[in-house]
């Protein structure tokens, strides 16, 4: 079978076979990249044409099938979160952070709009922040659109959103969603959290003990809790999104955060569990199969967290 054969293949799939790989010299290797699905190439040609056994056509086939599939599945997910977000006006409709305003555009996926809007998203996190309440600060590293620090300062959990952001396009989503909330004078935007976090933080004025750390920083977690800044910021409750299972080292990586906690300090792990949704109509008038889209998070493991607390000083 040549590349004719997997060229029709893709044709009838709607991709551009051409297009979206990469032909080198010989053999030619490439990626297609579907939706963020990445499909890895290596075809080798023998003679002037490349040739593909059947086994090696029907294997890149079943590949291509399993990222057209999950490609799909995302961009059903997004349209379902969209038609929430159309539907309510970007405004969160139950639990901690009801009646917040979102404005839709930020650095990170729409898919998790529509579990925003209904109040659904990271139930045990959202759960953790308000039953901190009342403090002083809430420090996000990882804002994103803000949902998860403007929120906690829009329903009076907290005084202060300080909000470390990565991106220009997640700093000026989190800037626009503090605005339409009316919350913007008790807001500080920072860029990354890095080795610079303590200098940034002292300039800020925080104060530990009144202040809960909400981290979501895509593995640089392992990175930017140095024993300095776990000793510096002892006293505050922290709660840091790990991603040491997508990591290579990662249970080292995990176990080393742990041992470099001060003394005094309780660790415990938060887990994703079921939600309920009984009685949410925009859930109840769904089909099945949407309703499971709406509700995924869509990770590529199980959500976990990291508690970390101390006694509270009498
Ligand atoms: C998975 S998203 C967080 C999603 C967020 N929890 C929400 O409610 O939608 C991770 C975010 O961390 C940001 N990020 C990654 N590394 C960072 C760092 N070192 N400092 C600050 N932000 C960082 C990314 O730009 C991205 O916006």
């Amino acid at each position: 079978m040549d590349l004719v054969g997997l060229r029709k293949d893709c044709k009838m799939l709607g991709i551009n076979f051409r297009h979206d790989i990469e032909e080198t010299n010989s053999p030619f290797s490439g990626m297609l990249n579907l939706a963020g699905e990445i499909l890895d190439l290596t075809v080798r040609p023998t003679g002037g044409i490349a040739t593909l056994t059947d086994a090696k056509r029907t294997h890149i086939m079943g590949k291509l099938w399993n990222s057209v599939t999950k490609a799909m599945a995302k961009q059903r997910r997004k349209m379902l979160a969209n038609e929430i977000f159309e539907r309510h006006a970007g405004i969160v409709q139950r639990g901690a952070y009801k009646g917040l305003r979102l404005g839709g555009d930020s650095n990170v996926s729409r898919g998790p709009l529509g579990l925003k809007i209904l109040g659904l998203y990271e139930p045990p996190v959202v759960a953790e922040i308000a039953g901190s309440a009342p403090f002083d600060d809430l420090i996000n590293f990882g804002a994103a659109d803000g949902y998860m620090s403007i929120g906690p300062l829009f329903s009076g959990l907290c005084k202060r959103s300080i909000c470390f952001e990565l991106t220009e396009a997640g700093r000026t989503s989190v800037k626009a969603n503090a605005a339409q909330n009316g919350v913007s004078e008790n807001v500080v935007i920072r860029g990354a959290a890095d080795e610079t976090l303590m200098a940034q933080l002292d300039e800020i004025g925080i104060d530990p003990q009144n202040s809960v750390i909400l981290c979501d920083i895509e593995g640089a977690e392992f990175t930017v809790f140095s024993t300095e800044v776990l000793a510096a910021l002892k006293g505050a409750k922290i709660i840091i999104e790990l991603h040491d299972t997508i990591m290579p080292e990662g249970t080292a990586l995990r176990e080393a955060l742990i041992g470099r906690l001060p003394t005094g300090a309780r660790t415990r792990i938060l887990r994703a569990d079921g939600v309920d949704f009984a009685g949410i109509k925009d859930l109840d008038e769904m089909h099945d199969i949407d309703r499971a889209l709406v509700m995924s998070e869509a990770r590529k493991w199980f959500g976990e967290w990291l508690v970390i607390d101390y006694e509270k000083e009498t």
